[in-house]
């Protein structure tokens, strides 16, 4: 069995952090949400991945590589443009053959990982195995509707929902679907819909068996997304203290330092990771935080929060909560004269003040 991550798309929902990075490469828990996908396939047992990118391709290149650090081959397959999932499982026939294949989209993150699944689809052999989940708003998801337990029909964010079943971004096919993927036609949105393409299986009589995940799962195509699935691997870390911690500190709960960290009469509540090299002085570190490496954090409160490498953040008088701060970016109190907010923000930013 082969596998396919789509790791192409604008990620226009992250902006501004996808102005200068890939949305696949935004860090959960200080690790990029794509290899959460590519070691996930391992796990399962699949060693030949063809990864689809788009615009970010060198970026999605340069982190991953050809596969070796996980063992594995990877293979990149280039979209010229993002016209839909279905589209991406057409122009990766060649790479794909007639081996039945895993497709991952390269911005989701299951709990339980994907290992059961694909053995129950090695075992079963339908012509597609489509993974479902209850989400409380189906409109922004493919949904599907079932009978008797069988799919009887599939939407692509319906208006009005016929269920509250979404389509979790990981699908198993066999080589049925490059037929479904050839005859369909653009949506509205102009791509072609992979959730289109499994209707087409459904309505040919072709075997496409729904299961229903227990664990969580994350599409981390918005903000809060990203921070509540980094909050979510954040609860299974296993603390871990390599950095310098001195002894006016105070490490409680899962906590991971790393090299070269330096902690100075701080308190880091966990689940929290602090990535190399950064410093953390006269602060406090909350749960579900994630630092990544070379950061100052300096006489700040904060938490249920990512901050990507090399920013500085100083002096902040209130506690920050709930933020995504992106690469080298530097938050600091001003002089009391004059009483001013100075502010240099980049397009599509966010700033909440009190
Ligand atoms: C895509 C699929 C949708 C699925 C979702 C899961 O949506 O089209 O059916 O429910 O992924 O992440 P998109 O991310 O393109 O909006």
């Amino acid at each position: 069995m082969k596998g396919l991550i789509l790791s192409g798309g604008k990620g226009t929902r992250l902006r501004p952090l996808t102005f200068t990075q890939a949305k696949q490469l935004v860090p959960v828990a200080n690790k990029p949400v794509l290899f959460y996908g590519i070691e996930a396939l391992k796990e399962a047992g699949i060693k030949d991945i063809g990864i689809v990118v788009g615009d970010t391709k060198d970026e999605i290149e340069e982190a991953v590589g050809d596969g070796s650090q996980w063992g594995l081959r990877i293979t990149y397959i280039e979209q010229d443009a993002p016209l839909g999932l279905a589209h991406a499982v057409k122009i990766s026939e060649d790479f794909l053959r007639d081996e039945p294949f895993v497709m991952y989209l390269g911005d989701n993150i299951l709990k339980s990982g994907i290992k059961s699944l694909v053995e129950e689809f090695k075992e079963k052999k339908p012509n597609s195995l489509i993974l479902l989940t209850e989400v409380p708003d189906p409109r922004l998801f493919g949904v599907a509707e079932l009978k008797d337990g069988k799919v009887v029909r599939l939407v692509e964010k319906p208006k009005k929902p016929m269920s509250n079943l979404a389509l979790v971004g990981v699908y198993m096919f066999d080589f049925h679907v490059f037929e479904a993927v050839n005859v369909i036609n653009p949506s509205w949105r102009n791509e072609l819909e992979i959730t289109d393409a499994i209707q087409y299986l459904v309505d040919k009589g072709y075997e496409v068996h729904p299961h229903l995940v227990s664990g969580w799962w994350k599409d981390t195509g918005k903000i809060e997304d990203i921070l509540e699935a980094n909050r979510l691997i954040l609860e299974s870390i296993v603390g871990k203290i390599q950095g310098k911690v001195d002894e006016a500190s105070r490490i409680n709960g899962q906590v991971i330092i790393e090299e070269g960290v330096v902690v100075q009469n701080s308190i880091i509540r966990g689940p929290a990771i602090i990535g190399a090299e950064t410093e953390i002085i006269n602060s406090y570190i909350g749960p579900s935080t994630a630092i990544q490496e070379r950061c100052k954090i300096i006489q700040t409160e904060i938490e249920h929060s990512i901050v990507l490498e090399g920013s500085e953040i100083r002096d902040v008088g209130s506690r920050i909560d709930e933020s995504l701060i992106g690469r080298d970016v530097k938050i600091y109190k001003c002089p009391p004269k004059p009483s001013v907010y100075r502010l240099i923000v980049g397009d599509k930013s966010e700033i909440g003040i009190k």
